[in-house]
């Protein structure tokens, strides 16, 4: 059968589960990687960005690298180095690559660019907190429309993880997603309903590292943070969060997802960041914005991001 490419865009906050969703999205075939934005989350503005130039490296790529936000659009940052290490990458040794091109354009211009050059068929794919998204949209307001759609790793129908409510993505600029949520662009959410299914185990990163490859051993040496944090929380390995919509993209077929009416709390101290779905509930939203990703077959999941390692 005939396989689809999409133009895709990636903008993240580099992140040891980010690092390797863009290792799928450029191993996968069906995935067309324009460029990568980066945002302050995980780590620093700083830090993230220059992720994305250590990605390049690992990968012998030149992905086109913008930076973007440098804090929330109007609260404090809040980063997590106590999963993703001090650097973002689990304080791995990887260089920045000596030709790495620093450019000057900012990220939401970058990203209007792209969406331009391919006008209702760009996946804008997002795998940190909203910030550079919002102030794309806030700057050019006919970007919503000329996007085919959204995938971004964010919120939960039930639960959180940075709070019983919310999960961090969407906690960390609220306001941002808010704005992204409410502005006619369809969203694949792909929340923690999903992506804590979505586990990388010790064998799975010893067998990559096995390999004998660099990709293979960035892997596993990246996730050993997280993996300690991880285990405290009763998990069985690593939540390959941000490789949830990508995978989605190029496989849905592997996941189990509703459409719903998604909308953002922005005010209350208890649920602030709560991604608030009408998937439960008997008084439905007017829009169905989202589809909402619940579930996932695990094992070919896993499966599919290791050939990708396997084939960088
Ligand atoms: C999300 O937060 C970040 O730590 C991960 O990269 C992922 O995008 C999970 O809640
Ligand atoms: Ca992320």
């Amino acid at each position: 059968s005939e396989m689809n490419t999409y133009p895709v865009w990636i903008d993240c906050d580099i992140g040891v589960d980010d690092a390797i969703a863009i290792m799928a999205a450029h191993a996968l075939p069906q995935i067309d990687l324009l460029g990568i934005s980066t945002t302050c989350g995980n780590a620093s503005q700083e830090n993230t960005y220059r992720n994305a130039h250590r990605l390049n490296g690992l990968l012998g790529t030149d992905y086109p690298v913008y930076r973007g936000a440098a804090s929330p659009l109007c609260r404090e940052l809040l980063t997590a180095s106590h999963f993703h290490g001090n650097d973002g990458l689990g304080d791995v040794d990887l260089p920045v690559p000596p030709d790495a091109v620093y450019r000057v354009e900012a990220a939401w211009d970058a990203l209007y660019e792209a969406a331009v050059k391919y006008p209702h068929e760009l996946r804008l794919i997002a795998l940190g907190p909203l910030t550079n998204v919002a102030t794309a949209f806030s700057k050019y307001p006919d970007l919503p429309e000329l996007l085919h759609s959204m995938l971004i790793m964010g919120g939960a129908a039930v639960g959180g993880n940075v709070t019983p409510a919310a999960e961090v993505n969407i906690y960390c600029d609220p306001e941002a997603a808010e704005l992204v949520f409410d502005s006619g662009v369809h969203i694949v959410m792909c929340g923690l309903d999903v992506t804590l299914k979505a586990l990388l185990r010790p064998a799975d990163w010893d067998e990559l590292a096995a390999t004998g490859t660099r990709a293979g051993k960035f892997v596993r040496d990246c996730v050993q943070c997280a993996w300690q944090f991880s285990q405290k929380f009763g998990l069985e390995g690593v939540a390959m969060h941000d490789s949830c919509p990508v995978l989605y993209l190029a496989h849905p077929e592997l996941f189990r997802a509703e459409e719903a009416g998604v909308k953002i709390e922005t005010r209350s101290t208890l649920t602030l960041g709560k991604t608030v779905t009408d998937l439960y509930s008997d008084k439905q939203f007017d829009e169905k914005n989202a589809t909402v990703v619940l579930d996932v077959d695990r094992d070919r999941f896993i499966e599919i991001l290791k050939d990708c390692i396997k084939a960088i």
